[in-house]
């Protein structure tokens, strides 16, 4: 029955079709629709393992409450209608039965703003119904989350849910295109598609989502250029797009994004150069970009982005010198500029990041002696690598107390500065190197600091493996 349906109807009308369970709670009378109730119970009864869920939660929003249930009193009539359902291990243990799957009553739900399902469907195979997920048009959140066994495509009639404002279908198994017609949820301020093996391009319709402040469809298979029109969402704070098979070069209008604090284009297969376009994302704070075939230089930009704490720029073929305007990022506190083809010597300014704490220039052709200040040093450990490097090498005078592992480089010969590694007296360079098991041992640990140090790197990218590994 659709919502306003109840409004015409009088309550005496009504009254029949209300079940026991009515009671006062400061003196309004409250009950609840007979068909709304027993909607909600063969819904958690094709969910839960619990098959006596009903017979103990009678009166759900009443009298025998349960907390993965909310309920509103409607205005008229004034009795409780279910607006919210979360299922999840904090509420169920466990939260679901190996056949759960998604009742056909939750269109008997007709006042359901919040539907969230965590870690539910695991087995036996659930899709989403066209005809469910047109249908529940009160919805404004709709959460399916880590639901190994929710596959198939996603609906184009969850757009009539206009009242959509936060869809997350992450961590599923979905196939398929993202339907064009999910791009007229206008109210939609987040869209979470992650971790699924959705394919096909980004309609480009996409632009007219302008209320967006997450989209995030890092880990699928999405092919195709970025599409220019992801510049008019001007309200978005965060743009993954890590982990597919983009191609072509980055839209300049991406620097019309003013608000945008994470963008996250790490792991496609995108064209370099970064447009200076990109100097217009005055509050990025994470810019991931690492294993993209860039193939150009530092963009010139780079430190007009004062706010970055972020950059990552690995294995993006880089080529030119580390432009010494990094070192103005005063709110750095990660840069990895590994595995790339800089050359010229490392900016000793950046030894003077105050919150610089992770720093990658490993492979790369840099030269030249290292003159970072040695409590620069001392303060990153292991987290500074400049392994890799066979140009650059090091003063005999100073760094003595403790060498790190990743600071590995030769000695510069005699006359300071001047001399490269070719002079280098490899013996010494042989004695202080440390054996290869310690080596490894060291590599790991520093990979655990540095996960939890670069949330939407390095940890995503493992944690995408997790997934398809599952
Ligand atoms: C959902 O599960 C219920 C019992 O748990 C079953 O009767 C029903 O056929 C299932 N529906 C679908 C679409 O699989
Ligand atoms: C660093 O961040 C702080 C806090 O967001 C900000 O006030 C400051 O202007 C930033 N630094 C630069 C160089 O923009
Ligand atoms: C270095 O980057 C290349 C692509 O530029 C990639 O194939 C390779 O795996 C990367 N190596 C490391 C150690 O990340
Ligand atoms: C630096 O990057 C390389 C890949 O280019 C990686 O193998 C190494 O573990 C990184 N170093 C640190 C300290 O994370
Ligand atoms: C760096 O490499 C470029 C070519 O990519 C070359 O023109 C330039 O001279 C090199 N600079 C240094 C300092 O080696």
């Amino acid at each position: 029955m659709p919502p306003s349906s109840l409004l015409f109807l009088g309550f005496f009308v009504l009254a029949g079709e209300l079940i026991a369970g009515q009671h006062r709670s400061n003196g309004v009378q409250t009950m609840m629709e007979e068909d709304e109730i027993f909607g909600l119970f063969e819904v958690l009864g094709a969910l839960l393992e619990d098959p006596g869920w009903a017979e103990s939660h009678p009166q759900p929003c009443t009298e025998t409450p349960w907390p993965g249930i909310q309920c509103e009193i409607g205005e008229d009539p004034p009795i409780f209608h279910v607006t919210k359902i979360h299922i999840g291990p904090d509420i169920a243990s466990p939260p679901c039965k190996p056949s759960a799957n998604l009742s056909e009553s939750l269109l008997k739900l007709p006042f359901l703003k919040t539907l969230t399902i965590f870690n539910c469907f695991g087995t036996s195979p659930v899709t989403l119904s066209p005809s469910v997920f047109g249908g529940v048009s009160s919805l404004e959140h709709l959460a399916l989350v880590s639901n190994p066994a929710l596959s198939g495509k996603i609906p184009r009639t969850l757009s009539k849910i206009a009242s959509l404002r936060v869809l997350s279908l992450a961590q599923n198994n979905l196939l398929g295109e993202i339907p064009r017609e999910i791009t007229g949820l206008v109210n939609l301020e987040q869209l979470d598609l992650s971790y699924n093996k959705l394919s096909g391009e980004i309609p480009v319709e996409i632009g007219g989502l302008n209320g967006l402040t997450i989209l995030d469809v890092s880990c699928n298979g999405i092919e195709g250029n970025m599409p220019s029109s992801l510049g008019q969402l001007s309200m978005l704070q965060k743009l993954d797009l890590s982990s597919n098979r983009f191609t072509g070069a980055i839209p300049p209008d991406l620097g019309k994004l003013n608000r945008l604090v994470l963008l996250d284009l790490s792991n496609n297969f995108i064209n370099g150069p970064i447009p200076e376009t990109l100097s217009g994302l005055e509050h990025l704070e994470y810019l991931i970009v690492d294993h993209n075939p860039i193939n150009s230089g530092i963009p010139l930009f780079i430190g007009t982005l004062g706010k970055l704490k972020s950059l990552s720029l690995s294995g993006c073929g880089l080529t030119g010198p580390i432009l010494n305007s990094i070192s103005s990022l005063e709110n750095l506190t990660a840069l990895a500029l590994d595995n790339n083809s800089l050359n010229g010597t490392i900016p000793p300014n950046l030894g003077a990041l105050p919150n610089l704490d992770q720093l990658n220039l490993s492979h790369n052709q840099l030269s030249g002696q290292l003159r970072l200040p040695e409590d620069f040093i001392h303060r990153l450990g292991n987290r500074l690598d400049i392994r890799g490097n066979v140009g650059l090498c090091r003063s005999n005078q100073i760094y003595k107390n403790s060498i790190p592992t990743y600071l590995e480089t030769p000695v510069c010969g005699p006359i300071n500065g001047k001399t490269s590694a070719d002079e280098r007296p490899d013996d010494y360079e042989r004695s202080t190197k440390p054996p290869r098991h310690h080596d490894k041992m060291i590599s790991s640990a520093s990979w655990v600091v540095k996960s939890s140090f670069q949330p939407f790197s390095n940890l995503v990218s493992a944690v995408c493996f997790l997934i398809f590994s599952l």
